[in-house]
Parts: C-alpha cells; sequence; structure tokens
C-alpha cells in the first residue's frame, strides 16, 4: 500500500497554493496598515507551556495535543499560537523596548481532533496579538482589522458574536452564582457538563445536549454580574464597532474552550460552512503575560482559520496556471519556434504555453477550450517561414496578425484591453 497523508492532513497543491498566498498577502497588508510585525515561533515548544496557558481541563490540553518525548522534556506541537507569542514576548524582554507590542503570524497548528470538511489535525492560522494594553478599543481594532481582511479577500455572508466574561471580580461573581443555580439543577445535566460545574463550569454554557442548554438558557446572565468598570469596557467596545458600521450580535453563552481568556471574547461565524462555522475567533486575556512570568499587562487578540478561509474564496477563482496564450504547434519541425517565441513572451510578462505530450493539431486547439485560455495561435511550415502568425481570440474569434518580431507588443496590447474589459475573468 501507498503511503499517504496522515488523516487530517493535505497536500497544498499548486492550483490551491495560489488561494493561500493570496490570503496570506491579503492578511500582511491589512496588518502592516494597522501597525503588526510579524513573529514567527517555533511549531513546537514544551508541553507545559500550552498546558498551564490553554488550561488543563480544556479539550485541547486535554485531548487533542500532539505530544512527544525527547530526553527529559516533554514537547507538544503547538495547538495555537497565542501562548508561544506571550513566551518568545516575555523570553526576549519585548516589554522593556516597548511594553505595548503589535504582533501577527501565519503558520501551521495542530490539534489531534476528529478530522471532518473544516476541521483538521494540521490547520492553519492567521493570528495577531496586541500584548501591553488593556484599552479596548484595541478589541475593537482586532475586530475592525478582521472585518477588513474579509473585506479586502471578498469574503462577506458571516456575523460576528460577541460576548464579555467580565474581569476577575465579575467573573468570579458568576461564577458563583452560576455553581449555585447549576448544582440545583444536577439531574437535567450532562454527565460532563455536572463535572464541570467543579472544574470548569463557564463551559456548561456552550453545551450541546438539549437538557444543558434548557437549564442554562434559564439560568444567571454574566451581563447582569458585570462590574461597572467591565460593563464599561464592553460598551466602548460596542459602540467602537456600531461607529464603524460593524454589526454584532451579543451572545452571553459564547465562551470558548481556552481558559486565559477574561473580559470580551468573539468569534466570526460563517453561513456557509456548516457545523465547523467559526472562521475567526479571539479575545482578551489580560492575565496570560503576568501568569507566564512576564509584566502585568493586558492583551488581546484573535486567529483565523485559513482553511475555511480558502474554502469560502476558492469557490469564484481559477487555476492560476491557465495560459494567457497557446501557441499550436503543427509538426514536429516548428516545436524549435514556437519554444523559442513562447520564451519571449514569457520574459515579457504573458503566460503562455504550447503542448508537450505530442498532440495532434485539433487535439491542442480543444486542450486550449477546455483551458479557457483566451488567445491561440497556430504556427505551422507556412508561419515560420512567413514569419506572420495570426493571434485567434477565442471568444470572439476575431483575428490579428503579427510578425515574430511584433508578437510581444501585439499580444500585451490584446491582453491589456481584455484584462480591462473582464477583469474578472482574467485568467
Ligand atoms: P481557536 O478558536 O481555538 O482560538 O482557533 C481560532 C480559529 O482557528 C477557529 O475559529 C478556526 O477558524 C480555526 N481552527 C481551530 N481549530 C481548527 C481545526 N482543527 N481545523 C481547522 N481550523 C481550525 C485560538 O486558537 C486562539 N489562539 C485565538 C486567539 C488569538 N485568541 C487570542 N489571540
Amino acid at each position: 500500500m501507498a503511503i499517504k497523508a496522515p488523516r487530517g492532513t493535505f497536500d497544498i497543491l499548486p492550483d490551491r497554493a495560489v488561494l493561500w498566498n493570496r490570503v496570506e498577502a491579503a492578511a500582511r497588508k491589512i496588518f502592516q496598515l494597522y501597525g503588526y510585525g510579524e513573529i514567527r515561533t517555533p511549531i513546537f515548544e514544551n508541553a507545559e507551556l500550552f498546558t498551564a496557558s490553554i488550561g488543563e481541563t480544556t479539550d485541547i490540553v486535554e485531548k487533542e495535543m500532539y505530544l512527544f518525548q525527547k530526553g527529559r522534556e516533554t514537547y507538544a506541537l503547538r495547538p495555537e499560537a497565542t501562548a508561544s507569542v506571550v513566551r518568545a514576548y516575555i523570553q526576549h524582554n519585548l516589554h522593556k523596548t516597548r511594553l505595548f507590542q503589535k504582533l501577527y503570524y501565519i503558520g501551521p497548528m495542530f490539534r489531534a481532533e476528529r478530522p471532518q470538511a473544516g476541521r483538521y489535525r494540521q490547520f492553519h492560522q492567521i493570528g495577531v496579538e496586541a500584548i501591553g494594553s488593556i484599552d479596548p478599543l484595541l478589541d475593537a481594532e482586532c475586530i475592525l482589522m478582521a472585518a477588513a481582511l474579509f473585506e479586502e479577500l471578498g469574503v462577506g455572508g458571516y456575523t460576528i458574536t460577541l460576548n464579555t466574561l467580565g474581569g476577575d471580580e465579575s467573573r468570579g461573581r458568576y461564577r458563583d452564582a452560576l455553581r449555585r443555580y447549576l448544582l440545583q439543577q444536577t439531574s437535567a445535566l450532562c454527565e460532563n457538563c455536572r463535572e464541570r460545574i467543579e472544574r470548569n463550569v463557564f463551559r456548561a454554557l456552550d453545551c450541546k445536549e438539549p437538557g444543558c442548554r434548557e437549564v442554562t438558557r434559564k439560568g444567571p446572565n454574566i451581563h447582569e454580574h458585570l462590574s461597572d468598570a467591565d460593563r464599561e469596557s464592553f460598551h466602548t467596545l460596542t459602540t467602537t464597532l456600531e461607529d464603524a458600521g460593524i454589526p454584532y450580535e451579543v451572545d452571553r453563552f459564547l465562551v470558548r474552550g481556552l481558559d486565559y481568556y477574561t473580559g470580551v471574547v468573539y468569534e466570526f461565524l460563517h453561513r456557509e460552512l456548516g457545523a465547523q462555522n467559526a472562521i475567526c475567533a479571539g479575545g482578551r486575556y489580560d492575565h496570560l503575560v503576568a501568569d507566564r512570568g512576564g509584566p502585568d499587562v493586558g492583551a488581546t487578540g484573535f486567529a483565523l482559520g485559513m482553511e475555511r478561509v480558502v474554502l469560502i474564496i476558492s469557490q469564484e477563482v481559477k487555476d492560476p496556471r491557465t495560459p494567457q496564450f497557446f501557441l499550436v504547434n503543427v509538426g514536429d519541425e516548428t516545436r524549435p519556434e514556437v519554444f523559442k517565441l513562447l520564451e519571449q513572451l514569457r520574459r515579457h510578462g504573458v503566460a503562455a504555453e504550447m503542448d508537450h505530450e505530442g498532440r495532434s493539431t485539433k487535439a491542442q486547439m480543444r486542450v486550449a477550450n477546455k483551458l479557457g485560455v483566451p488567445f491561440v495561435a497556430v504556427i505551422g511550415p507556412d508561419e515560420v517561414a512567413s514569419r506572420v502568425i495570426r493571434i485567434k481570440d477565442m471568444e470572439t474569434a476575431e483575428e490579428k496578425s503579427a510578425t515574430f518580431d511584433t508578437i510581444v507588443q501585439v499580444l500585451t496590447q490584446t491582453l491589456k484591453a481584455y484584462e480591462q474589459e473582464s477583469p474578472d475573468s482574467r485568467p
């Protein structure tokens, strides 16, 4: 049996790589506008970094980390990068040069989840972290920046769901209230949620079991337990989003699966993605830096799932290898001339192609047609002798003459006009 890529992983082949590059290029462009600089961290870290940061009782730490031992150390392939970025911020004393740092990253993450459409074991995130401030305008900035990126990519059809988990005081009060309430309802809860009451009570809020949902829907509401400062912070965020014309919904049951969150949390949910519909998610984590041994500073950020974003934009895009021009050769003896012309054109920025599979003239035309190549020319012994060829527009069947010496000029002009006319159908 031939060896295949591991379950939940995949290869990115050239026709798809262009989409990945497009997403990355758009992200770099937008992040630069907002003043975020790139950081690259290792894809594995000491496992303890993630256990301590993400939380011992989270699904990621309990079930999904890829762990391996080398010598006395236990390492984990990174399941996410917020913990790594915070580790780097502290390790390199970034706060000493400038307390407030805006960083972004692009790269693979690893979680041993059950693979399904939109959920993989090696997946890719683009993420940002603004470390060193508790300013709620930065939460707004992150959300606006993600929205700007989606706009740049032409991705619509999503909703932004917001919640706040409150600062320490509010969260403590709410935790107690929720525990008290759930302890009176244990018979209606699933086994997981009964366990969660002590271990991680907020996770009961996003349990999918109908019985648990019914109970939590009638239970205490975080927004009624917020301190004045937390309420004000959340208000600043929501009014800033409103002023910027970004629609959102508040979902008081949104809690997220990582323990480091402290205040606002959010998800961008796409309506066409089915069960795995979160394309971007994040929030505030004001204790993580201090907990890892750094200064006591606030931080906020998000990560988007590249696979899911690529899936959305893939519908509209053509294979980038579709040539702009195909030179059909008649008979083997014309091939060297054809090849020379192609090379000239490519050097002048025209994506030009010929047949390399020994096809007949007719079959070559069929291939060009199937590929959707907009312009084609045929070169036989007559054309080689006269050094004149006719460039055919495959859509209108119009023809234009060019000599071997003017072909670059004629074709670049023709392509320019063509692209101006039909920018969306450009190969
Ligand atoms: P997360 O919600 O675990 O947050 O992941 C963020 C995004 O990564 C998800 O919304 C989804 O698009 C994508 N994603 C997660 N798991 C998978 C998977 N198995 N397959 C495909 N895509 C996936 C974080 O990771 C936080 N570090 C985000 C953050 C940054 N919070 C603050 N700063």
